[in-house]
Protein backbone atom coordinates (compact mmCIF):
# COMPACT_ATOMS: atom_id res chain seq x y z
CA UNK A 1 0.00 0.00 0.00
CA UNK A 2 1.41 3.55 -1.08
CA UNK A 3 2.19 5.55 2.38
CA UNK A 4 0.40 8.69 0.99
CA UNK A 5 -3.39 8.11 0.20
CA UNK A 6 -5.81 10.96 -1.22
CA UNK A 7 -7.84 13.13 1.08
CA UNK A 8 -11.53 14.51 1.44
CA UNK A 9 -12.16 18.03 3.09
CA UNK A 10 -15.44 18.65 2.34
CA UNK A 11 -15.52 19.52 -1.15
CA UNK A 12 -11.99 19.66 -1.53
CA UNK A 13 -9.73 16.64 -2.61
CA UNK A 14 -5.99 16.54 -1.67
CA UNK A 15 -4.21 14.18 -3.81
CA UNK A 16 -0.51 12.88 -3.29
CA UNK A 17 1.06 14.84 -5.31
CA UNK A 18 2.87 13.12 -8.64
CA UNK A 19 5.01 14.58 -11.78
CA UNK A 20 1.87 13.83 -13.81
CA UNK A 21 0.28 17.37 -11.65
CA UNK A 22 3.39 19.51 -12.70
CA UNK A 23 1.45 20.95 -15.91
CA UNK A 24 -1.34 22.24 -14.15
CA UNK A 25 0.89 23.01 -11.13
CA UNK A 26 3.02 25.35 -13.20
CA UNK A 27 0.23 27.15 -14.17
CA UNK A 28 -1.17 27.53 -10.44
CA UNK A 29 1.85 28.52 -9.13
CA UNK A 30 3.00 31.38 -11.56
CA UNK A 31 1.13 33.49 -9.93
CA UNK A 32 3.33 36.22 -8.80
CA UNK A 33 0.94 36.92 -5.97
CA UNK A 34 2.44 33.61 -3.98
CA UNK A 35 5.92 34.90 -3.53
CA UNK A 36 5.05 38.67 -2.03
CA UNK A 37 7.04 37.59 1.05
CA UNK A 38 9.13 35.08 0.37
CA UNK A 39 10.45 32.00 -2.19
CA UNK A 40 9.84 31.96 -6.38
CA UNK A 41 7.98 30.51 -9.15
CA UNK A 42 9.01 27.61 -10.87
CA UNK A 43 11.58 27.96 -13.35
CA UNK A 44 9.75 26.04 -15.74
CA UNK A 45 7.39 23.16 -16.12
CA UNK A 46 10.25 20.67 -17.16
CA UNK A 47 12.00 22.05 -13.72
CA UNK A 48 8.99 21.44 -11.97
CA UNK A 49 8.15 18.38 -12.95
CA UNK A 50 11.66 16.92 -11.99
CA UNK A 51 11.05 18.38 -8.29
CA UNK A 52 8.10 16.66 -8.16
CA UNK A 53 9.40 13.17 -9.29
CA UNK A 54 11.89 13.43 -6.95
CA UNK A 55 8.80 14.37 -3.92
CA UNK A 56 7.43 10.93 -4.74
CA UNK A 57 10.35 9.29 -3.15
CA UNK A 58 8.23 11.35 0.11
CA UNK A 59 11.52 10.93 2.02
CA UNK A 60 14.60 13.63 2.53
CA UNK A 61 17.61 13.38 0.80
CA UNK A 62 19.49 11.20 4.00
CA UNK A 63 16.40 9.48 4.17
CA UNK A 64 15.22 10.67 8.15
CA UNK A 65 12.69 13.00 7.36
CA UNK A 66 9.42 12.25 5.34
CA UNK A 67 8.13 15.08 2.69
CA UNK A 68 4.37 15.27 1.89
CA UNK A 69 2.93 17.11 -0.56
CA UNK A 70 -0.71 17.11 -1.52
CA UNK A 71 -2.48 19.26 -4.03
CA UNK A 72 -5.68 20.62 -3.76
CA UNK A 73 -8.55 19.63 -6.26
CA UNK A 74 -11.54 21.90 -6.47
CA UNK A 75 -14.93 20.82 -6.92
CA UNK A 76 -14.62 21.72 -10.95
CA UNK A 77 -11.68 19.60 -11.30
CA UNK A 78 -8.85 22.60 -10.92
CA UNK A 79 -6.12 22.74 -8.69
CA UNK A 80 -5.82 25.58 -6.32
CA UNK A 81 -2.21 24.86 -4.28
CA UNK A 82 -0.79 22.28 -1.86
CA UNK A 83 -0.03 21.71 1.27
CA UNK A 84 2.72 20.08 2.64
CA UNK A 85 4.49 18.68 5.72
CA UNK A 86 7.59 17.74 6.81
CA UNK A 87 7.52 14.58 8.88
CA UNK A 88 10.61 14.31 12.29
CA UNK A 89 10.78 10.81 13.51
CA UNK A 90 9.92 12.19 16.46
CA UNK A 91 6.70 12.81 15.55
CA UNK A 92 6.88 16.79 14.86
CA UNK A 93 6.03 18.23 11.36
CA UNK A 94 6.56 21.41 9.97
CA UNK A 95 3.61 22.20 7.37
CA UNK A 96 3.78 24.36 4.57
CA UNK A 97 1.19 26.06 1.75
CA UNK A 98 0.67 27.60 -1.26
CA UNK A 99 -2.48 28.79 -3.29
CA UNK A 100 -2.83 30.79 -6.23
CA UNK A 101 -4.43 34.57 -5.25
CA UNK A 102 -7.38 33.62 -7.23
CA UNK A 103 -8.40 31.25 -4.67
CA UNK A 104 -7.87 33.13 -1.41
CA UNK A 105 -9.98 34.45 0.72
CA UNK A 106 -12.73 31.25 0.89
CA UNK A 107 -11.33 29.52 3.34
CA UNK A 108 -9.53 26.68 1.05
CA UNK A 109 -6.34 26.83 2.70
CA UNK A 110 -7.92 26.47 5.96
CA UNK A 111 -10.42 23.23 5.37
CA UNK A 112 -6.75 21.93 3.44
CA UNK A 113 -4.68 22.36 5.97
CA UNK A 114 -6.88 20.95 8.62
CA UNK A 115 -7.68 18.05 6.57
CA UNK A 116 -3.72 17.64 6.15
CA UNK A 117 -3.05 18.03 9.99
CA UNK A 118 -5.54 15.10 10.74
CA UNK A 119 -4.12 12.46 8.23
CA UNK A 120 -0.50 13.40 10.26
CA UNK A 121 -1.91 13.25 13.59
CA UNK A 122 -4.18 9.58 12.33
CA UNK A 123 -1.56 8.25 10.23
CA UNK A 124 1.74 9.48 10.60
CA UNK A 125 2.31 9.87 14.59
CA UNK A 126 2.99 13.28 14.28
CA UNK A 127 2.24 15.34 18.42
CA UNK A 128 3.55 18.89 17.43
CA UNK A 129 3.04 20.98 14.72
CA UNK A 130 5.16 23.67 13.49
CA UNK A 131 5.08 26.50 10.55
CA UNK A 132 7.53 28.91 9.99
CA UNK A 133 6.06 32.33 8.25
CA UNK A 134 7.26 35.69 7.50
CA UNK A 135 6.41 38.41 10.02
CA UNK A 136 4.86 40.64 7.76
CA UNK A 137 2.54 37.31 6.12
CA UNK A 138 -0.69 38.48 7.74
CA UNK A 139 -2.87 35.80 5.56
CA UNK A 140 -0.45 33.22 6.81
CA UNK A 141 -0.57 34.54 10.33
CA UNK A 142 -4.27 34.90 9.73
CA UNK A 143 -4.90 31.30 8.68
CA UNK A 144 -2.34 30.04 11.51
CA UNK A 145 -4.08 31.49 14.17
CA UNK A 146 -7.58 30.10 12.83
CA UNK A 147 -6.18 26.72 12.86
CA UNK A 148 -4.84 26.64 16.29
CA UNK A 149 -1.15 27.76 16.42
CA UNK A 150 0.77 29.95 18.95
CA UNK A 151 3.85 31.80 18.83
CA UNK A 152 6.55 29.56 19.91
CA UNK A 153 9.03 30.19 22.59
CA UNK A 154 12.59 30.51 21.92
CA UNK A 155 13.36 27.77 24.76
CA UNK A 156 10.63 25.25 23.37
CA UNK A 157 13.34 23.39 21.84
CA UNK A 158 13.01 23.40 17.93
CA UNK A 159 15.92 22.86 16.02
CA UNK A 160 15.25 25.10 12.95
CA UNK A 161 17.13 28.18 13.43
CA UNK A 162 14.59 31.11 12.79
CA UNK A 163 15.56 34.78 11.21
CA UNK A 164 15.01 37.82 12.52
CA UNK A 165 12.08 38.34 9.94
CA UNK A 166 10.28 35.42 10.76
CA UNK A 167 7.71 34.02 13.04
CA UNK A 168 7.55 30.38 14.55
CA UNK A 169 4.54 29.32 15.42
CA UNK A 170 3.10 25.70 16.99
CA UNK A 171 -0.07 23.64 17.85
CA UNK A 172 -0.19 20.46 19.18
CA UNK A 173 -1.21 17.83 16.88
CA UNK A 174 -5.17 16.94 18.30
CA UNK A 175 -6.15 20.58 18.62
CA UNK A 176 -7.74 21.19 22.23
C1 LIG B 1 -1.39 31.82 3.18
C2 LIG B 1 -2.58 31.52 2.27
C3 LIG B 1 -2.66 30.03 1.98
C4 LIG B 1 -3.85 31.97 3.03
O1 LIG B 1 -4.98 31.83 2.17
P1 LIG B 1 -6.41 32.33 2.65
O2 LIG B 1 -7.38 32.07 1.55
O3 LIG B 1 -6.31 33.71 3.19
O4 LIG B 1 -6.67 31.35 3.89
P2 LIG B 1 -8.01 30.67 4.41
O5 LIG B 1 -8.30 29.43 3.66
O6 LIG B 1 -7.85 30.54 5.90
O7 LIG B 1 -9.15 31.69 4.09
C5 LIG B 1 -9.34 32.77 4.96
C6 LIG B 1 -10.28 33.79 4.38
O8 LIG B 1 -11.40 33.10 3.85
C7 LIG B 1 -12.57 33.56 4.54
N1 LIG B 1 -13.49 32.44 4.63
C8 LIG B 1 -14.59 32.31 3.89
N2 LIG B 1 -15.19 31.16 4.19
C9 LIG B 1 -14.46 30.55 5.12
C10 LIG B 1 -14.58 29.32 5.81
N3 LIG B 1 -15.61 28.51 5.59
N4 LIG B 1 -13.63 28.96 6.69
C11 LIG B 1 -12.58 29.78 6.93
N5 LIG B 1 -12.41 30.96 6.30
C12 LIG B 1 -13.34 31.35 5.40
C13 LIG B 1 -12.06 34.10 5.83
O9 LIG B 1 -12.94 35.06 6.38
C14 LIG B 1 -10.76 34.75 5.40
O10 LIG B 1 -11.02 35.96 4.75
P3 LIG B 1 -10.06 37.24 4.98
O11 LIG B 1 -8.72 36.88 4.40
O12 LIG B 1 -10.75 38.33 4.24
O13 LIG B 1 -9.98 37.45 6.46
C15 LIG B 1 -2.49 32.30 0.94
O14 LIG B 1 -2.48 33.67 1.21
C16 LIG B 1 -1.23 31.95 0.13
O15 LIG B 1 -1.19 30.94 -0.56
N6 LIG B 1 -0.22 32.84 0.19
C17 LIG B 1 0.99 32.68 -0.60
C18 LIG B 1 1.91 31.58 -0.10
C19 LIG B 1 2.30 31.77 1.33
O16 LIG B 1 2.55 32.87 1.79
N7 LIG B 1 2.38 30.66 2.04
C20 LIG B 1 2.69 30.66 3.45
C21 LIG B 1 4.15 30.65 3.70
S1 LIG B 1 4.40 30.60 5.47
Amino acid sequence: MSLMRPLIAGDLVLEPQVAAHADAMFVVLSDPRIYEHENAPPASVDALRERFRRLESRLSADGQELWLNWVIRLPGGDLAGFVQATVSPGGRAAIAYELASAHWGRGIAYHAVQAMIDELVDGFGVHTLYAVLQRDNRRSLRLLERLGFGATLPDEGVARPVEPGELLMHRAGRSA
